[in-house]
């Protein structure tokens, strides 16, 4: 079971994570942070985690498989003063804090996949989900995370056992969730959504597949071209048949494993 003492003992922000609500099982953390917002008046760095997620949503309505009691699934509540194009920035500010906190724990080949996804060795090892609502407090994004963290290959279902890392598949150790998470969260923090040119910097510098050839899809569109970079605004630019394209959202699938 999470060790809140634990967690709590080595948290070292101001704000993120200081009101912590735990739950033992729910559907998804981040319809349950939703849920809980409508009811009470949730201060700005709510952090709502589960031990067991039996509903995980991920994007484009995949689910996210997380087992239970061995890996992290959470959402936070944040309230950013940013326009709706810029509110993007908070993805991949939190995928470049999750790869920050993995690094200094000792798995430096962690990397980033555009816009968010948390790789190694061309697996999946974590997701961000953000959704943004109103309340009566202002616009709020709620960021949904899931790290595998101390899964083995064969606990996880047949068909993500290919795709899927964990950092127990990676490194062959146990780690400390607790003491992840507040490092994800100290990260976090440590980043600002109105200093852009940072968090671009930093990702870019996480980015697995910057100057490679990728396969992207958008709506049902296809194309192949080679990844350049982001945008000012975290877009993606791709340049197909010798022209730069933008891209806002989409999907990007590499040739193979290794890339
Ligand atoms: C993705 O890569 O598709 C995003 C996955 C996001 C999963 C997390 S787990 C905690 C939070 N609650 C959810 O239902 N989803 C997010």
């Amino acid at each position: 079971m999470f060790n809140r003492e634990l967690f709590i003992r080595t948290l070292s922000t101001r704000t993120l994570g200081r009101e912590f609500r735990y739950l033992p099982r729910t559907g998804s953390t981040n319809d349950q942070l939703r849920k809980i917002c409508t009811e009470e008046n949730l201060p700005g760095g709510t952090l709502l985690l589960t031990d067991h997620q039996t509903d995980g949503r991920g994007r484009g309505k995949r689910r996210w498989y997380s087992g239970k009691e061995m890996n992290l699934t959470f959402s936070l509540l944040l309230f950013p003063q940013l326009s709706l194009e810029d509110s993007g920035f908070i993805s991949l500010m939190c995928g470049v804090a999750v790869v920050d906190a993995i690094r200094a724990g000792g798995c430096s080949s962690t990397g980033l996949k555009w816009p968010n996804d948390i790789l190694i060795s061309g697996r999946k090892l974590g997701g961000i989900l953000t959704e943004r609502f109103k309340t009566d407090n202002g616009p709020a994004v709620i960021v949904g995370i899931g790290i595998n963290v101390n899964e083995d290959r064969l606990q996880m279902p047949g068909d993500l056992q290919t795709a899927t890392a964990s950092l127990f598949t990676a490194t062959g150790r146990i780690w400390r969730r607790e003491t992840l998470l507040a490092a994800v969260l100290g990260a976090l923090e440590s980043y600002d959504p109105a200093r852009p040119r940072e968090i671009l910097k930093a990702w870019e510098s996480y980015c697995l597949h910057v100057g490679k050839t990728i396969n992207f899809h958008y709506g049902s569109a296809r194309l192949r071209g080679q990844f350049e970079g982001l945008t000012d605004r975290g877009h993606a630019r791709i340049r197909v048949r010798g022209q730069e394209r933008i891209f806002s959202s989409g999907e990007i699938e590499f040739d193979d494993f290794n890339n």
